[in-house]
Protein backbone atom coordinates (compact mmCIF):
# COMPACT_ATOMS: atom_id res chain seq x y z
CA UNK A 1 0.00 0.00 0.00
CA UNK A 2 1.46 3.51 -0.67
CA UNK A 3 -0.25 6.81 1.02
CA UNK A 4 -1.41 9.56 -2.18
CA UNK A 5 -4.14 12.00 -2.38
CA UNK A 6 -6.89 11.13 -1.75
CA UNK A 7 -9.40 9.15 -4.01
CA UNK A 8 -11.28 11.05 -6.47
CA UNK A 9 -14.80 10.70 -6.43
CA UNK A 10 -16.88 9.73 -9.34
CA UNK A 11 -18.71 13.77 -8.78
CA UNK A 12 -15.28 14.93 -8.47
CA UNK A 13 -14.53 13.61 -12.08
CA UNK A 14 -17.51 14.97 -13.76
CA UNK A 15 -17.19 18.62 -12.27
CA UNK A 16 -13.80 18.92 -12.90
CA UNK A 17 -14.43 16.95 -16.29
CA UNK A 18 -10.19 16.74 -16.51
CA UNK A 19 -9.41 16.08 -19.88
CA UNK A 20 -7.03 13.57 -19.02
CA UNK A 21 -9.68 11.39 -16.52
CA UNK A 22 -9.29 7.95 -17.07
CA UNK A 23 -13.22 7.90 -17.81
CA UNK A 24 -12.57 10.71 -20.47
CA UNK A 25 -9.86 9.07 -22.04
CA UNK A 26 -11.78 5.46 -22.28
CA UNK A 27 -14.66 7.45 -23.83
CA UNK A 28 -12.90 8.93 -26.56
CA UNK A 29 -10.40 5.77 -27.04
CA UNK A 30 -13.50 3.73 -27.88
CA UNK A 31 -15.14 5.93 -29.62
CA UNK A 32 -11.91 6.14 -32.18
CA UNK A 33 -12.54 2.01 -32.08
CA UNK A 34 -15.41 2.32 -33.29
CA UNK A 35 -15.09 4.69 -36.02
CA UNK A 36 -12.49 2.14 -37.87
CA UNK A 37 -15.39 0.02 -38.28
CA UNK A 38 -18.36 -0.26 -41.08
CA UNK A 39 -21.32 0.34 -38.79
CA UNK A 40 -22.79 -3.15 -40.27
CA UNK A 41 -20.46 -5.05 -39.26
CA UNK A 42 -19.94 -3.34 -36.24
CA UNK A 43 -23.39 -4.34 -35.15
CA UNK A 44 -23.29 -7.76 -36.17
CA UNK A 45 -20.50 -8.31 -34.20
CA UNK A 46 -22.63 -6.92 -30.95
CA UNK A 47 -25.20 -8.99 -31.92
CA UNK A 48 -23.20 -12.15 -32.21
CA UNK A 49 -21.92 -11.17 -28.92
CA UNK A 50 -25.22 -11.00 -27.35
CA UNK A 51 -26.34 -14.61 -28.58
CA UNK A 52 -23.36 -16.15 -26.94
CA UNK A 53 -23.57 -14.46 -23.93
CA UNK A 54 -27.10 -15.42 -23.89
CA UNK A 55 -25.88 -18.92 -24.70
CA UNK A 56 -25.57 -21.57 -21.71
CA UNK A 57 -22.22 -20.47 -19.68
CA UNK A 58 -19.92 -21.41 -18.10
CA UNK A 59 -18.15 -22.35 -21.52
CA UNK A 60 -15.11 -24.82 -21.92
CA UNK A 61 -13.37 -22.51 -24.20
CA UNK A 62 -13.29 -18.28 -24.23
CA UNK A 63 -16.61 -16.77 -25.77
CA UNK A 64 -14.24 -13.79 -27.27
CA UNK A 65 -12.58 -15.83 -29.95
CA UNK A 66 -11.06 -12.96 -32.42
CA UNK A 67 -10.74 -9.16 -32.85
CA UNK A 68 -14.19 -8.49 -34.11
CA UNK A 69 -15.41 -10.36 -30.93
CA UNK A 70 -13.53 -8.53 -28.27
CA UNK A 71 -13.90 -5.08 -30.66
CA UNK A 72 -17.41 -5.86 -30.23
CA UNK A 73 -17.07 -5.93 -26.33
CA UNK A 74 -15.30 -3.05 -25.76
CA UNK A 75 -17.29 -1.14 -27.55
CA UNK A 76 -20.50 -2.62 -26.72
CA UNK A 77 -19.89 -3.72 -22.72
CA UNK A 78 -16.58 -1.77 -21.45
CA UNK A 79 -18.33 1.62 -21.12
CA UNK A 80 -20.83 -0.32 -18.61
CA UNK A 81 -18.72 -2.47 -16.83
CA UNK A 82 -16.24 0.02 -16.70
CA UNK A 83 -19.28 2.56 -14.81
CA UNK A 84 -20.05 -0.57 -12.58
CA UNK A 85 -16.55 -1.33 -11.17
CA UNK A 86 -15.86 2.62 -11.04
CA UNK A 87 -19.00 3.22 -8.71
CA UNK A 88 -18.31 0.39 -6.59
CA UNK A 89 -14.26 1.28 -6.01
CA UNK A 90 -16.19 4.76 -5.26
CA UNK A 91 -18.06 3.13 -2.40
CA UNK A 92 -14.93 1.00 -1.30
CA UNK A 93 -12.73 3.85 -1.86
CA UNK A 94 -14.89 6.26 1.32
CA UNK A 95 -14.38 3.08 3.34
CA UNK A 96 -10.84 3.18 3.21
CA UNK A 97 -10.00 7.27 2.73
CA UNK A 98 -6.35 6.66 3.21
CA UNK A 99 -5.67 4.19 1.31
CA UNK A 100 -4.66 3.42 -1.86
CA UNK A 101 -3.81 0.31 -3.91
CA UNK A 102 0.02 0.02 -4.68
CA UNK A 103 -0.33 -3.05 -6.73
CA UNK A 104 -3.08 -3.94 -8.94
CA UNK A 105 -4.41 -7.42 -10.52
CA UNK A 106 -6.92 -7.73 -12.54
CA UNK A 107 -8.66 -11.70 -12.92
CA UNK A 108 -10.79 -12.25 -15.97
CA UNK A 109 -9.85 -8.59 -17.01
CA UNK A 110 -10.83 -8.98 -20.94
CA UNK A 111 -10.21 -5.66 -22.27
CA UNK A 112 -9.45 -4.39 -19.14
CA UNK A 113 -12.21 -2.05 -17.32
CA UNK A 114 -11.80 -2.80 -13.98
CA UNK A 115 -7.80 -1.71 -14.46
CA UNK A 116 -9.21 1.90 -16.38
CA UNK A 117 -12.04 1.99 -12.97
CA UNK A 118 -8.86 1.86 -10.61
CA UNK A 119 -7.30 4.24 -12.38
CA UNK A 120 -10.29 6.68 -12.75
CA UNK A 121 -10.70 6.20 -8.80
CA UNK A 122 -6.82 6.43 -7.29
CA UNK A 123 -4.60 8.91 -9.09
CA UNK A 124 -1.02 7.86 -9.25
CA UNK A 125 0.55 4.88 -11.07
CA UNK A 126 1.23 0.93 -9.67
CA UNK A 127 2.02 -1.98 -11.26
CA UNK A 128 -0.95 -3.85 -13.05
CA UNK A 129 -1.89 -7.43 -13.95
CA UNK A 130 -4.54 -8.66 -16.54
CA UNK A 131 -5.02 -11.81 -16.55
CA UNK A 132 -7.17 -14.06 -19.33
CA UNK A 133 -7.65 -16.85 -21.10
CA UNK A 134 -8.44 -15.03 -23.84
CA UNK A 135 -5.78 -13.99 -25.92
CA UNK A 136 -7.60 -11.40 -28.34
CA UNK A 137 -8.98 -9.77 -25.34
CA UNK A 138 -5.80 -9.25 -23.89
CA UNK A 139 -4.44 -8.17 -27.24
CA UNK A 140 -6.90 -5.36 -27.11
CA UNK A 141 -7.02 -4.53 -23.90
CA UNK A 142 -3.50 -3.67 -24.09
CA UNK A 143 -3.83 -1.54 -27.59
CA UNK A 144 -6.61 0.53 -25.83
CA UNK A 145 -4.44 0.95 -22.80
CA UNK A 146 -1.94 2.54 -24.95
CA UNK A 147 -3.96 6.00 -24.58
CA UNK A 148 -3.47 5.85 -20.49
CA UNK A 149 -0.13 6.67 -19.15
CA UNK A 150 -0.93 4.70 -15.68
CA UNK A 151 -1.60 1.24 -17.67
CA UNK A 152 1.39 1.65 -19.92
CA UNK A 153 3.57 -0.85 -17.75
CA UNK A 154 0.33 -2.84 -17.47
CA UNK A 155 1.24 -6.97 -18.15
CA UNK A 156 -1.57 -8.48 -20.01
CA UNK A 157 -0.76 -12.48 -19.46
CA UNK A 158 -3.04 -15.62 -20.37
CA UNK A 159 -4.24 -17.58 -17.32
CA UNK A 160 -6.93 -19.88 -17.05
CA UNK A 161 -8.88 -19.41 -14.10
CA UNK A 162 -9.33 -22.67 -12.19
CA UNK A 163 -7.76 -24.73 -8.90
CA UNK A 164 -4.68 -24.26 -10.48
CA UNK A 165 -4.38 -20.60 -11.01
CA UNK A 166 -2.05 -18.84 -9.09
CA UNK A 167 -1.52 -15.29 -8.18
CA UNK A 168 0.98 -12.97 -7.16
CA UNK A 169 0.35 -10.97 -4.07
CA UNK A 170 -1.42 -7.49 -4.77
CA UNK A 171 -3.14 -5.07 -2.54
CA UNK A 172 -6.28 -4.58 -4.81
CA UNK A 173 -7.58 -7.73 -6.74
CA UNK A 174 -10.97 -6.73 -8.85
CA UNK A 175 -12.56 -9.45 -10.58
CA UNK A 176 -15.49 -8.07 -13.17
CA UNK A 177 -18.41 -9.66 -14.50
CA UNK A 178 -16.28 -13.23 -14.34
CA UNK A 179 -18.32 -15.09 -11.63
CA UNK A 180 -20.83 -15.93 -14.13
CA UNK A 181 -18.64 -17.71 -16.66
CA UNK A 182 -17.37 -19.95 -14.04
CA UNK A 183 -18.48 -23.36 -12.35
CA UNK A 184 -19.34 -23.48 -9.13
CA UNK A 185 -15.60 -25.29 -7.93
CA UNK A 186 -13.72 -22.52 -10.33
CA UNK A 187 -15.79 -19.71 -8.59
CA UNK A 188 -15.15 -21.17 -4.99
CA UNK A 189 -11.07 -21.36 -6.24
CA UNK A 190 -10.66 -18.07 -7.43
CA UNK A 191 -12.27 -16.29 -4.40
CA UNK A 192 -10.57 -18.60 -2.36
CA UNK A 193 -7.07 -17.30 -4.51
CA UNK A 194 -7.79 -13.68 -4.71
CA UNK A 195 -8.42 -13.91 -0.92
CA UNK A 196 -5.47 -15.41 -0.70
CA UNK A 197 -3.27 -13.36 -2.14
CA UNK A 198 -4.60 -9.72 -1.67
CA UNK A 199 -5.66 -6.84 1.07
CA UNK A 200 -8.68 -5.75 -0.57
CA UNK A 201 -10.69 -8.02 -3.31
CA UNK A 202 -13.69 -6.49 -5.34
CA UNK A 203 -16.15 -8.38 -6.94
CA UNK A 204 -18.67 -7.00 -9.70
CA UNK A 205 -21.43 -8.96 -11.26
CA UNK A 206 -24.45 -8.38 -13.76
CA UNK A 207 -27.46 -6.81 -11.02
CA UNK A 208 -29.78 -9.55 -11.58
CA UNK A 209 -30.57 -12.54 -8.97
CA UNK A 210 -28.32 -14.98 -9.69
CA UNK A 211 -25.37 -12.08 -10.33
CA UNK A 212 -26.03 -11.28 -6.42
CA UNK A 213 -26.38 -14.90 -5.07
CA UNK A 214 -22.94 -15.24 -6.89
CA UNK A 215 -21.51 -12.04 -5.08
CA UNK A 216 -23.57 -13.25 -1.61
CA UNK A 217 -21.56 -16.61 -2.12
CA UNK A 218 -18.16 -14.67 -2.46
CA UNK A 219 -18.84 -12.48 0.27
CA UNK A 220 -19.48 -15.55 2.06
CA UNK A 221 -16.14 -17.31 1.84
CA UNK A 222 -14.30 -13.51 1.70
CA UNK A 223 -15.13 -13.37 5.47
CA UNK A 224 -14.71 -17.17 6.29
CA UNK A 225 -11.43 -16.18 5.21
CA UNK A 226 -10.82 -13.13 7.68
CA UNK A 227 -12.03 -10.14 5.59
CA UNK A 228 -14.36 -7.57 6.49
CA UNK A 229 -16.79 -6.01 4.10
CA UNK A 230 -15.86 -2.18 3.34
CA UNK A 231 -18.93 -2.04 0.90
CA UNK A 232 -22.05 -2.05 -0.31
CA UNK A 233 -23.14 -3.64 3.22
CA UNK A 234 -22.68 -1.67 6.79
CA UNK A 235 -21.64 -4.73 8.56
CA UNK A 236 -19.88 -8.03 7.60
CA UNK A 237 -22.97 -9.81 9.45
CA UNK A 238 -25.02 -11.95 7.40
CA UNK A 239 -26.89 -9.92 4.08
CA UNK A 240 -30.73 -9.46 5.58
CA UNK A 241 -32.42 -10.49 2.34
CA UNK A 242 -34.41 -13.20 2.36
CA UNK A 243 -32.97 -15.67 -0.66
CA UNK A 244 -35.14 -15.51 -3.28
CA UNK A 245 -37.24 -12.57 -2.28
CA UNK A 246 -34.97 -9.58 -3.84
CA UNK A 247 -31.72 -8.91 -4.49
CA UNK A 248 -29.34 -6.20 -3.87
CA UNK A 249 -27.85 -4.52 -6.86
CA UNK A 250 -27.30 -0.90 -7.76
CA UNK A 251 -27.48 1.08 -11.15
CA UNK A 252 -24.37 3.41 -12.89
CA UNK A 253 -25.53 5.99 -15.61
CA UNK A 254 -23.78 4.89 -19.18
CA UNK A 255 -23.75 7.40 -22.47
CA UNK A 256 -24.78 5.68 -25.39
CA UNK A 257 -22.61 5.80 -27.76
CA UNK A 258 -23.67 5.76 -31.70
CA UNK A 259 -23.31 1.80 -31.70
CA UNK A 260 -25.18 1.00 -28.85
CA UNK A 261 -28.53 3.61 -30.51
CA UNK A 262 -27.83 1.29 -33.50
CA UNK A 263 -27.87 -1.84 -31.72
CA UNK A 264 -31.25 -1.20 -29.55
CA UNK A 265 -32.46 1.02 -32.46
CA UNK A 266 -33.34 3.24 -29.09
CA UNK A 267 -32.95 7.30 -28.76
CA UNK A 268 -32.42 7.53 -25.54
CA UNK A 269 -28.90 8.95 -24.47
CA UNK A 270 -28.02 7.06 -21.80
CA UNK A 271 -28.97 3.69 -19.77
CA UNK A 272 -28.41 2.01 -16.22
CA UNK A 273 -26.50 -0.61 -15.81
CA UNK A 274 -27.62 -2.91 -12.83
CA UNK A 275 -25.00 -4.49 -10.79
CA UNK A 276 -24.29 -6.57 -7.50
CA UNK A 277 -21.16 -5.80 -5.91
CA UNK A 278 -19.32 -6.64 -2.80
CA UNK A 279 -15.55 -5.08 -2.13
CA UNK A 280 -13.81 -6.40 1.50
CA UNK A 281 -10.70 -5.77 3.08
CA UNK A 282 -8.32 -6.96 5.43
CA UNK A 283 -7.09 -3.39 6.35
CA UNK A 284 -9.15 -1.26 8.40
CA UNK A 285 -12.16 0.09 6.93
CA UNK A 286 -15.06 2.19 8.06
CA UNK A 287 -18.16 0.63 6.11
CA UNK A 288 -20.84 3.77 5.46
CA UNK A 289 -22.97 4.04 8.65
CA UNK A 290 -26.12 2.34 6.37
CA UNK A 291 -26.78 2.12 2.60
CA UNK A 292 -29.78 3.60 0.07
CA UNK A 293 -30.94 0.12 -1.57
CA UNK A 294 -33.37 1.74 -3.82
CA UNK A 295 -33.89 4.74 -6.04
CA UNK A 296 -35.26 7.16 -2.97
CA UNK A 297 -38.74 8.31 -3.55
CA UNK A 298 -38.87 11.93 -3.82
CA UNK A 299 -42.61 13.22 -2.36
CA UNK A 300 -44.33 16.41 -1.70
CA UNK A 301 -41.79 17.76 1.49
CA UNK A 302 -40.25 14.12 2.61
CA UNK A 303 -38.14 11.30 0.72
CA UNK A 304 -38.66 7.83 1.13
CA UNK A 305 -35.13 6.29 1.82
CA UNK A 306 -35.04 2.31 1.17
CA UNK A 307 -31.95 1.83 4.09
CA UNK A 308 -29.61 -1.50 4.64
CA UNK A 309 -28.71 -0.58 8.39
CA UNK A 310 -25.85 -1.92 10.44
CA UNK A 311 -27.87 -3.72 12.77
CA UNK A 312 -28.90 -6.22 9.74
CA UNK A 313 -32.13 -5.13 9.00
CA UNK A 314 -33.60 -3.03 6.17
CA UNK A 315 -36.05 -0.58 6.80
CA UNK A 316 -38.13 2.62 4.85
CA UNK A 317 -37.10 5.75 6.22
CA UNK A 318 -39.17 8.87 5.86
CA UNK A 319 -37.19 12.36 5.80
CA UNK A 320 -39.46 15.39 6.21
CA UNK A 321 -38.95 18.56 5.50
CA UNK A 322 -38.82 18.99 9.19
CA UNK A 323 -35.40 17.24 9.48
CA UNK A 324 -33.84 20.39 8.20
CA UNK A 325 -30.71 19.85 6.57
CA UNK A 326 -31.02 15.51 6.72
CA UNK A 327 -34.10 16.89 4.58
CA UNK A 328 -31.98 18.43 1.83
CA UNK A 329 -29.70 15.32 2.40
CA UNK A 330 -31.85 13.16 1.49
CA UNK A 331 -33.56 14.94 -1.37
CA UNK A 332 -29.71 14.76 -2.90
CA UNK A 333 -29.08 11.30 -1.75
CA UNK A 334 -28.77 8.68 -4.82
CA UNK A 335 -29.73 4.72 -5.05
CA UNK A 336 -26.62 3.24 -3.76
CA UNK A 337 -25.28 6.11 -1.59
CA UNK A 338 -23.79 6.05 1.92
CA UNK A 339 -26.25 7.55 4.59
CA UNK A 340 -26.00 8.88 7.92
CA UNK A 341 -28.11 6.13 9.85
CA UNK A 342 -27.88 7.70 13.57
CA UNK A 343 -29.04 11.24 12.24
CA UNK A 344 -32.12 9.64 10.56
CA UNK A 345 -35.63 9.67 11.97
CA UNK A 346 -37.46 5.92 11.74
CA UNK A 347 -39.64 5.21 9.74
CA UNK A 348 -43.42 5.87 9.26
C1 LIG B 1 -17.87 -10.67 -19.38
S1 LIG B 1 -16.14 -10.64 -19.61
C2 LIG B 1 -15.63 -9.43 -18.38
C3 LIG B 1 -14.37 -8.74 -18.76
C4 LIG B 1 -13.94 -7.63 -17.82
N1 LIG B 1 -13.58 -8.14 -16.52
C5 LIG B 1 -14.99 -6.55 -17.72
O1 LIG B 1 -15.48 -6.30 -16.62
O2 LIG B 1 -15.32 -5.94 -18.74
C6 LIG B 1 -15.60 -12.14 -18.85
C7 LIG B 1 -14.12 -12.36 -19.00
O3 LIG B 1 -13.75 -13.50 -18.24
C8 LIG B 1 -12.84 -14.28 -19.02
N2 LIG B 1 -12.92 -15.67 -18.57
C9 LIG B 1 -14.02 -16.44 -18.48
N3 LIG B 1 -13.71 -17.67 -18.03
C10 LIG B 1 -12.37 -17.68 -17.85
C11 LIG B 1 -11.45 -18.66 -17.39
N4 LIG B 1 -11.85 -19.90 -17.05
N5 LIG B 1 -10.15 -18.33 -17.32
C12 LIG B 1 -9.73 -17.09 -17.65
N6 LIG B 1 -10.56 -16.11 -18.08
C13 LIG B 1 -11.85 -16.40 -18.18
C14 LIG B 1 -13.35 -14.09 -20.44
O4 LIG B 1 -12.37 -14.41 -21.41
C15 LIG B 1 -13.74 -12.62 -20.44
O5 LIG B 1 -12.68 -11.78 -20.81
Amino acid sequence: MTKAPAPRSASYNRRVNHPAAPADTLRATLADLVDGLPPRQAAQAVERLIANYRGDTPTDAPILRDRADVVAYAAYRMPATFAAVRSALGAFAQAVPSWVPGSHVDVGGGTGAATWAVGDTWGGTRPVTVLDWAEPALALGREIAASLPALREARWQRARIGAALALDSADLVTVSYVLNELTASDRAALVDTAAGAAQAVVIVEAGTPAGYARVIEARDRLIAAGFRVAAPCPHSAACPIVPGTDWCHFAARVSRSSLHRQVKSGSLAYEDEKFSYVAATRIPAEPAPSRVVRRPQIRKGQVLLDLCEPDEQLRRRTVTKRHGDLYKAARDAAWGDSWPVGEAPRGA
